[in-house]
């Protein structure tokens, strides 16, 4: 397929699920752009900057996917990178009131644009950032849950966050 997609999402951290999808993906489109939304309302983890970075790594192997971090409209981003496709994840029903609510603006605001909803694994289906960012916080193990990159990261940030020092080393 002669195409490219736009994979958006606010990937705060990205997850075993994400990186699903944009498997998927790639198999589906000659490119994909993984776009990290910057204007969410959501309080975060990472900053925009870490997620792009862990994105990066996470897909390095990839040589047709990219990533990027976009404000404002995702159908204005998709005519600046000249896509007419955006992927979305259904995890369970759950997602999908939300995600066609979504795409159905989109469309009013973009007719020519699809929206392409993909199913991750069957063990992704219960996985979330949101999920991942509670472990996380709570210094549990997330190997699991998201690629080894973001785990060794989020690793290093939960001793930030429980501000665990080896005082008698
Ligand atoms: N485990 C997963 N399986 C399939 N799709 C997923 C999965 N996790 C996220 N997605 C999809 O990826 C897109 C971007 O999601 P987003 O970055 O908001 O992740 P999220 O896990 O929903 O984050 P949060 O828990 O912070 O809401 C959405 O379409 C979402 O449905
Ligand atoms: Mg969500």
């Amino acid at each position: 397929m002669n195409s490219i997609a736009i994979y958006p999402g606010s990937f705060d951290p990205p997850t075993n699920g994400h990186l699903d999808l944009i498997v998927r993906s790639n198999q589906l489109f000659r490119k994909v752009v993984v776009a990290v939304l910057r204007n969410t309302s959501k309080q975060s983890l990472l900053s925009i900057d870490e997620r792009v970075k862990l994105l990066k790594e996470c897909t390095k192997d990839f040589p047709n996917v990219e990533v990027d971090a976009f404000d404002g409209l995702l159908v204005d981003y998709a005519r600046v990178r000249e896509s007419n496709h955006i992927v979305r994840g259904i995890r369970a029903l759950t997602d999908f009131e939300y995600e066609f609510q979504i795409a159905l603006l989109n469309r009013r605001l973009a007719p020519d644009i699809e929206t392409i909803f993909l199913m991750p694994r069957e063990e992704h289906v219960y996985l979330s950032s949101r999920l991942v960012r509670e472990v996380a916080l709570l210094g549990g193990p997330l190997e699991s849950f998201v690629p080894p990159p973001v785990a060794a990261y989020l690793g290093e940030k939960a001793k930030e966050f429980l501000r665990i020092y080896d005082t008698e080393g």
